[in-house]
């Protein structure tokens, strides 16, 4: 296993048990992921992104098109994908160790190695000391930080995230946007790193974090565009920068009128 993914000529239509109304949120999406690679989505509300990366997980089946997880054919969900979310992120009756060690459980570990890489992970995401603490207890950011140590904690070869970065404060997002990189290895070995999938709405997110943004275009969703951003790692020193400015201005320009039809639409 190495991580790479291919989605090939993937389409969704949802048709709704009840009235029969049909949803075409996806129309022939083809794109790769390659192992150690960091690829971002983004594109207006609505134009299947959060469906995309169901389809990766195995969440969702395709109305046609498959996905290949190092070449065989995804038939649901497997622990070699990690999942995050915006808010499905903690189960809210355990506490930040029993949220991490959650995975490992599943998985069969013993109670000592689980245990083990519980805090391990619990370390690296900067929550010792909160291990006992329910969601309840922690700010947006710390179960942010708890939902990634859960991720880390199956050592997935994967990392699908659906804008996991959403819904916490603008600081709380840079620090955890840098703390992201860091675990991902971003100033390391690139062999080290995980090929991960990442939704967003912000495309200075995506310009800053990835080494190639996918974007896509109004519902029915289809590819626009893929941008290789070409910008050297790690990215600290870039984050203000003009080379990041002119690749977040070029993605703008690609997706501002369809942007502009979705608020229009949405709000009729
Ligand atoms: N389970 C579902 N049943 C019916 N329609 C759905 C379902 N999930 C998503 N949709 C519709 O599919 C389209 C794409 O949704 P989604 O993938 O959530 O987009 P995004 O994440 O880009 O906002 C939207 O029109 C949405 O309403
Ligand atoms: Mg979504």
């Amino acid at each position: 296993m190495t991580g790479k993914i291919d989605a090939q000529s993937l389409s969704k239509t949802y048709v709704s048990a009840r009235s029969g109304e049909r949803v075409e949120a996806l129309q022939n999406v083809s794109f790769s992921v390659a192992p150690h690679e960091f690829v971002s989505i983004v594109g207006p509300s609505g134009c299947g992104k959060s469906t995309l990366l169901a389809l990766v997980a195995g969440f969702v089946a395709p109305t046609s098109g498959r996905v290949l997880a190092d070449g065989a054919p995804i038939t649901g969900p497997d622990p070699r994908r990690g999942v995050m979310f915006q808010d499905y992120a903690l189960f809210p009756w355990r506490t930040v160790l029993g949220n991490v060690e959650f995975g490992p459980l599943a998985r069969g570990a013993t109670r000592e190695a689980m245990r083990a890489t519980a805090h391990r992970y619990i370390e690296l995401v900067g929550l010792e000391g909160f291990e006992h603490r329910y969601p309840h207890e922690l700010s947006g950011g710390m179960r942010q930080r708890c939902a990634l140590a859960r991720l880390l904690a199956n050592e997935p070869e994967v990392w699908l995230m659906d804008e996991p970065l959403a819904a916490v404060d603008l600081q709380t997002r840079n620090i955890l946007q840098d703390e992201l990189l860091r675990l991902w290895g971003d100033g390391g070995d690139p062999g080290q790193r995980r090929a991960v999938l990442f939704v967003t709405h912000g495309i200075d997110e995506a310009v800053y974090l990835s080494d190639r943004v996918i974007v896509l275009g109004r519902r029915p969703g289809r590819i626009k565009e893929t941008v290789t951003i070409d910008l050297p790692r790690p990215r600290k020193a870039l984050r203000n920068s003009a080379e990041a400015g002119r690749y977040n201005e070029y993605i703008w320009n690609l997706i501002r009128d369809e942007a502009a039809r979705a608020i229009v639409e949405e709000s009729a």
